[in-house]
C-alpha cells in the first residue's frame, strides 16, 4: 500500500526515539512491500524556536492530509513562557483538538520477562492486561483559564456528548476483550464527574448490557491499580485523571519508556482512520541528547499506527513481537534497571530490527 506519514520529533528525547522508530518503520515497509512517504515537521519548542508558533500552520496542514501522525515528545525547561500559547505543550494540545482526537488508547501489558523492572511484586503482574481509554479533548485541559499573580482558574467542563462518545469507544473495546469496563471519576466532589457517571451508567445499560460496569473514584482507582492490577480490563476516564493514572500504570510495565499510545477520532465506519501516535513519556530533558532514551514506547506507537490508521494488522503484530523478543532476550536501556549490559537508543532499535529481519 501507499501511505503518507507525518513525523513530528519535537523536543528533548523526541528526535532520538523518533530516529529509531523511523528505522523500524522503513524495515517494515521494505519487508511487507509498502511505499511509505515520510514528511517531517516541527512541533513544540522546536517549532517555537523556528517559527514562533508551537503548532505551525504547515504542520497542522500536513497532519490533516496524512494517513498517520507520529509524535516524539514536546516540552523542556527552555520554554517556560507564562503565555500558554508560547509553551511547547500547547502545540500538542492544539493538534489533538484540531484533529478531533478525543480517544486516547494506552495499553498497559507487562511482559513476563520484564517483571524485574517493575517495583511491584511479580505475582501481582501475572496476567495484567489493561487498556486505559483516556478522554483527550475535553475537561480541565481545555476549559477557560485565567491566570493572575494572586489567583488563577482552570474550568473543567464536560458535555453529555463528549462522555457518550468516549464511553462507546471504551465499551466497544471491552466487548472485544474480557467484557469488563471500569469507569473512573470523582463523583463525590466534582459536578463533571457526576455527569460522567450518570451518562456512563445509562449508555452501558442501554447499549452494552453484555459488558460489566464498575465505577471507581479516582483516588481509589490509583490504589487499586497497584493492589489488584490483574482485575482490570478496560478503564475509561476523563482527560486529567487518565494522564495521571497512565504514568502510574507504566510502573506495572517497568518504565514509562515502554508505553505507546494512540489518539483517535471518530472512525466514521472506516477501518483506516487518522490518528496521532506517541509514547506516553515526555521529553525527558535530564537525559536528552545523550542517546540513551528507550525507543520501545515510540516503536510500539508505530505498531499502533500500523494497526489503527493503516489497517496493517500483520505488520503491527510483527513489530510488537520484535519488541517483545528483544526485551525477552535481555535487551535493556538505562531506564530498565538491570545488571545486564545496557543498550543505547540506537542499539535497542537495532536489536528490535534484528528480530524483524531474522524472521
Ligand atoms: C501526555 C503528556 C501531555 C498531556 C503533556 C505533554 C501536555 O503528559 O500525553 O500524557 O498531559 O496530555
Ligand atoms: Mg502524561
Amino acid at each position: 500500500m501507499k501511505a503518507t506519514i507525518v513525523a513530528l520529533p519535537g523536543d528533548g528525547i523526541g528526535p532520538e526515539v523518533m530516529a529509531s522508530a523511523m528505522e523500524v518503520l522503513s524495515v517494515i515497509a521494505d519487508q511487507f512491500g509498502h511505499e511509505l512517504t515520510i514528511q517531517q515537521h516541527l512541533i513544540g519548542g522546536a517549532a517555537l524556536d523556528e517559527t514562533g508558533q508551537a503548532l505551525p500552520t504547515a504542520t497542522l496542514d500536513a497532519c490533516r492530509q496524512a494517513d498517520g501522525v507520529l509524535l516524539g515528545a514536546v516540552g523542556g525547561p527552555k520554554w517556560q513562557d507564562p503565555d500558554i500559547n508560547k509553551r511547547p505543550e500547547s502545540g500538542l494540545l492544539q493538534l489533538r483538538a484540531a484533529l478531533g482526537l478525543f480517544a486516547n488508547l494506552r495499553p498497559v501489558v507487562p511482559l513476563n520477562s520484564m517483571h524485574d523492572a517493575s517495583p511491584l511484586k511479580s505475582d501481582r503482574l501475572t496476567g495484567v492486561d489493561i487498556m486505559v481509554v483516556r478522554e483527550l479533548t475535553g475537561g480541565i485541559y481545555f476549559g477557560d483559564k485565567t491566570e493572575g499573580v494572586d489567583v488563577a482558574e482552570d474550568v473543567c467542563r464536560y458535555t453529555r456528548e463528549e462522555v457518550t462518545r468516549i464511553v462507546r469507544v471504551a465499551a466497544e473495546l471491552a466487548r472485544q476483550r474480557k467484557g469488563h469496563l471500569t469507569s473512573v471519576d470523582k463523583s463525590n466532589v466534582l459536578a463533571t464527574s457526576r455527569l460522567w457517571r450518570a451518562v456512563t451508567t445509562q449508555i452501558m445499560a442501554d447499549e452494552f448490557p453484555d459488558v460489566t460496569l464498575e465505577h471507581l473514584l479516582v483516588d481509589a482507582a490509583a490504589m487499586h491499580l497497584i493492589a489488584r492490577p490483574g482485575n482490570f480490563d478496560v478503564m475509561v476516564t476523563e482527560n486529567m485523571f487518565g494522564d495521571i493514572l497512565t504514568d502510574e500504570a507504566s510502573m506495572l510495565v517497568g518504565s514509562m519508556g515502554l508505553l505507546p499510545s494512540a489518539s483517535l477520532g471518530a472512525d466514521g465506519g472506516n477501518a483506516r482512520r487518522a490518528g496521532l501516535y506517541e509514547p506516553i513519556h515526555g521529553s525527558a530533558p535530564d537525559i536528552a541528547g545523550k542517546g540513551i532514551a528507550n525507543p520501545c514506547g515510540m516503536i510500539a506507537s508505530v505498531a499502533m499506527m500500523l494497526r489503527h490508521s493503516l489497517g496493517l494488522e500483520k505488520e503491527a503484530a510483527a513489530t510488537e513481537l520484535a519488541i517483545k523478543l528483544a526485551l525477552d532476550g535481555g535487551a535493556r536501556t538505562a531506564d530498565l534497571a538491570s545488571s545486564r549490559q545496557t543498550l543505547n537508543t540506537q542499539q535497542m532499535g537495532q536489536r528490535i530490527i534484528r528480530h524483524l529481519t531474522d524472521g
